[in-house]
Order: structure tokens, then sequence, then C-alpha cells
């Protein structure tokens, strides 16, 4: 249900807008959302004109990598709609310079405003790979994965071949800047994370936390996720 919901939102931004920008995260949230999309799209939803920025990469893999996020986004669902290829934009995780693909990954999103960022959160409240930490960074920047983060990614990769242990990811302020936001959240081991985005004080310990600051910002949660926030006054929290 909750996938459908966040698809039905899509959707409507899709058939709305003459030229639409998402902005997409990868992971086992959002799969079931790429799934209806795909659904869509086979009943006849276009992609023709769709602008699409992925919140982060791995340093290190190849697009062509099937462990990389543009390898995960091209099987979930690029392959499978008709968006030009022109119109799919990933940080470069070979780029041989990293300050300089942070700063083209920055011009990108400058041209293309973001009408809806779908995230989905750490279990140490990361939002794409923005990390707890004394300090954040607002725009796109190379990052450290936390140990936590390794761990959870660790069910993705196997002996031959190590977890890498960096990204480049889009920063806070370039995820404040989208129009609407909607954060999806499934199971138990999310409900801490999620309850501390919601209630929990603005810090840079807690990255999701900043998500109180945006005007347009909903919460898309199953009854797990949710499982922690029984005191809070309804927002934009939606439990499907
Ligand atoms: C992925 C991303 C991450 C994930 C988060 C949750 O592009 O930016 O913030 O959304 O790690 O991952 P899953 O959905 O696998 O639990």
């Amino acid at each position: 249900m909750a996938s459908i919901y966040v698809a039905a939102l899509v959707e409507n931004l899709l058939r709305e807008h003459a030229n639409p920008v998402l902005g997409l995260a990868t992971g086992s949230t959002p799969l079931r959302l790429y799934r209806q999309l795909v659904e869509f799209h086979r009943q006849g939803l276009s992609f023709a004109h769709v602008t699409t920025v992925n919140l982060d990469e791995y340093v290190g893999l190849a697009a062509e990598d099937p462990h990389s996020y543009a390898a995960f986004m091209r099987r979930e669902l690029f392959a499978q709609v008709d968006i030009p290829l022109g119109n799919i934009f990933l940080p470069n995780g070979m780029t041989q310079d990293l300050a300089g693909e942070c700063a083209r990954y920055d011009a990108i999103l400058d041209c293309h405003p973001i009408d809806i960022q779908i995230l989905g959160i750490g279990r140490n409240g990361h939002i794409g790979f923005n990390e707890p930490n004394d300090t954040l960074r607002g725009r796109t920047h190379v990052v450290d994965l936390a140990p936590n983060t390794l761990e959870a990614n660790a069910r993705y990769f196997d002996d031959t071949h190590p977890i890498p242990t960096q990204a480049i990811t889009m920063g806070i302020e370039s995820i404040l800047r989208a129009r609407e936001i909607v954060l999806m959240a499934f199971g138990r081991d999310k409900a801490q994370a999620v309850h501390r985005a919601l209630s929990g004080e603005i810090s840079t310990q807690n990255p999701a936390s900043f998500l109180q600051m945006h005007p347009n910002t909903t919460f898309v949660l199953d009854e797990g996720a949710a499982s922690s926030i029984g005191g809070i006054a309804a927002g934009k929290v939606s439990s499907v």
C-alpha cells in the first residue's frame, strides 16, 4: 500500500508537470515503488519528459558494475520505462577527480530543481549518505560510510567483491531544496530512526532531523516503522 501511495504521488506529478524532476534513492525501501511505476508505465504513463537525479553512488564502482547504484537504477526502473538516457543523472563513482565530480553534480542539481525527492532512512538516521557527524555538508561531497552502514550494505556484496567504504552523496542542503520530499521507511528496525527524525533535536548527529525544517515533507511508513511515534500529533505522517 505504502509504495502504491507514493507511486500515485509520482504519477500525478508526471501527469501535471511538463518536465518533472525526480530525486531518487536506491536500497530495499523504494523497490516496490519502482515496480509500481513500471506497472504504471505498462498502463501508459510516459517518462519521456522526466529527468532523474539520484542521491548517491559508491566511489570505485563503475556504472556497469552490478553492485553500483547506476546498475540498480537501470535494473529496477530505467531499463523498463521510456526515460531518455540523457535525462538520467547519478554521480560517477569511477572519477579520477572527486572534487571535480562533486562540482559537476552540483551544477546538474542547480539546472534541475527537484520536484519530488524520494528518501529512505538509515538506522543511524542518515539520508542519502549524509552520515551522523560533528558537521554536515550542504552540497555534493565524498563521505566515509559509517560502520553500521557498511554492515547494512554487506548483504549486497560477497567475498569476491569488497564493500566500498566511500560514496559520493548529495548534501543536506540539496535535499532540502526539493519542492516536496517523501521519506519512506518500512520495518521495526527503522522505528527509532523515524522517531528521532520526527521529534529528536535537529542535529548533525541525526541527519534526518533536518527534514523538520522542510515545509513539504511526508513520511510514509508501515506499522513497524511507525511503531515508536505514538505520541506525535499527526502532521504529514502517513502510516499505510
Ligand atoms: C540510498 C540511500 C540510503 C538508503 C538508506 C536505507 O540511495 O541514499 O540513504 O535510503 O540506507 O536503505 P534501505 O532502503 O536499503 O534500508
